[in-house]
């Protein structure tokens, strides 16, 4: 095998008065190579290798795509080192402080905020979509009791498909694109809360035209047959901030399915359902739930928080403590500052005595104070705080990480409807093969 050496050289030259003039160019084997370096309108900048293959006969190679735009986006902004999330725009901070969730979504989808008539015509839409077709139930019936709820989601939101034909056709006009979302939207509470009355044998509860979204969506949850279910204002709160803050994260592993699984012009139903199953695992959605099962093995071992967080430092101990860290941010993450008020609001007010939650504040309160943690900015996350306030309204463990997928729902729209808008083309990353080259075929005697 030859050894070479590839000498690699980048320059960015920027001549102030012409956008599109600033470049990098590096060295391969002797050829000088050029590229256009994009500016995002927050400043950030990419350099546009699209032309890199045909140019050079390379590729690159970044595993996790840490230091790869797939796409250009006019959705969700956010820094990871300033702490700072903003939806078109509008920070996360007043869209949590003022905004209700299906303005959020409406702004992620359709790109501003609605008018008042808008939002109501929106509303409308919506809540007349909110019942599900009784055939669906069938697909229920099916389940194991046990089944976990974020396979029954993405399978009854891919199921959907079937009974709406019409948004298989690839080239939908705007006006049937828009059904769809709606359909979207208003199923999803509804399917979401036959998942949790079916784990507990109930009879499912309807949507009621008299009920916001929210209210709704809690009131099929939590409520019977012939007995609603009253929610104090605090709760009713959390879930809207919840919802909101879940809304849309940029090109995280989910909504990058979404758009890659779209790409392919899978309808709106099918990407959102393998966006749900990308969702599910534990370093992405599914840690709101690992946070409360690690919290309740910390009880069961006798509730000693210091043990844990030994644990945790502890380089040879797989363990971490579940709901600190985050891939992006590195300071702090906005939506732990909004939610942690509203989990202390929503604990006080519904007076819960549960030692979980007392673990869960120890630990909080003992990590925050750590070197160890301290050093490497690991502060609690979204998770930590949105799986204490799901456990203190009453969700099993296993519903929080299908309640991200509501909250996340309008941002997978969003980004899936940009993606058409904007004409991507089909995502096919390439790879760099290390396999066996040639082979003889061998007979049976030789395996
Ligand atoms: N507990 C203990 N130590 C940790 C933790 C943790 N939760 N997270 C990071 N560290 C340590 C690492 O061991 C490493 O230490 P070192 O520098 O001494 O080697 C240092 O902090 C940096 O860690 P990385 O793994 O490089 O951080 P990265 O950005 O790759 O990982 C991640 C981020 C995956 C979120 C990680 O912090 C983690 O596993 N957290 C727990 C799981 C979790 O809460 N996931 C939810 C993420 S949010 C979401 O998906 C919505």
């Amino acid at each position: 095998m030859g050894c070479f050496v590839i000498h690699f050289y980048i320059f960015v030259n920027t001549h102030r008065n012409l956008i599109m003039s600033e470049t990098a160019s590096f060295t391969l084997d002797g050829n000088k190579f050029e590229f256009p370096v994009i500016t995002g309108t927050e400043n950030e900048k990419a350099i546009d290798i699209s032309k890199l293959r045909d140019q050079s006969g390379y590729i690159t190679l970044d595993p996790g795509f840490k230091n790869t735009g797939a796409t250009k986006s006019a959705i969700t902004f956010l820094d990871g080192e300033k702490g700072i999330l903003k939806y078109r725009g509008y920070k996360i901070e007043d869209l949590a402080e003022k905004s209700t969730f299906l303005e959020v979504a409406y702004l992620l989808i359709f790109g501003n905020l609605p008018s008042k008539e808008v939002l109501e015509q929106f509303r409308t839409d919506i809540k007349k979509q909110m019942m599900v077709h009784e055939d669906m139930k069938m697909f229920f019936s099916g389940f194991p009791s046990k089944s976990h709820p974020m396979g029954q989601l993405s399978c009854l939101v891919g199921a959907l498909s079937a009974f709406y034909p019409e948004s298989l056709n690839p080239n939908q006009s705007e006006e049937e694109e828009y059904k769809t979302i709606i359909n979207l939207l208003g199923k999803m509470p509804t399917i979401v809360s036959w998942i949790q009355k079916k784990s507990l044998g109930h009879p499912v509860v309807y949507p009621k035209k008299d009920l916001g979204y929210i209210d709704n969506f809690m009131n099929m949850i939590f409520g019977e047959v012939n007995c609603d279910k009253i929610f104090d204002e605090a709760v009713l709160d959390a879930m809207r901030i919840l919802l909101i803050l879940h809304a849309d994260h940029e090109q995280n592993c989910s909504t990058s399915t979404v758009r890659i699984v779209g790409s392919s012009n899978a309808n709106l139903y099918a990407s959102v359902s393998a966006g749900i199953n990308a969702l599910w695992g534990p370093l992405h959605g599914g840690a709101n739930q690992a946070v409360i099962e690690m919290l309740e093995d910390i009880k069961n071992d006798g509730g000693d928080v210091e043990k844990y967080l030994a644990k945790a430092k502890d380089k040879n101990d797989p363990f971490r403590l579940m709901g600190f860290g985050h891939r992006v941010y590195k300071n702090f993450d906005p939506r732990a500052k909004i939610i942690k008020k509203a989990c202390d609001d929503v604990l006080e007010k519904l007076g819960v005595e549960d030692p979980v939650l007392d673990i869960a504040k120890g630990l909080e309160k003992a990590a925050l104070s750590d070197q160890y943690f301290i050093d490497r900015k690991l502060y609690p996350n979204v998770d930590f705080y949105s799986g204490i306030i799901y456990r203190a309204l009453g969700f099993k463990s296993d519903m929080f990480t299908v309640l991200f997928a509501l909250g996340r729902l309008p941002g997978w729209i969003a980004q899936w409807k940009e993606m058409r808008d904007n004409k991507e083309p089909i995502g096919r990353p390439r790879q760099v093969y290390t396999g066996e080259t040639d082979r003889t075929y061998p007979d049976d005697t030789q395996r």
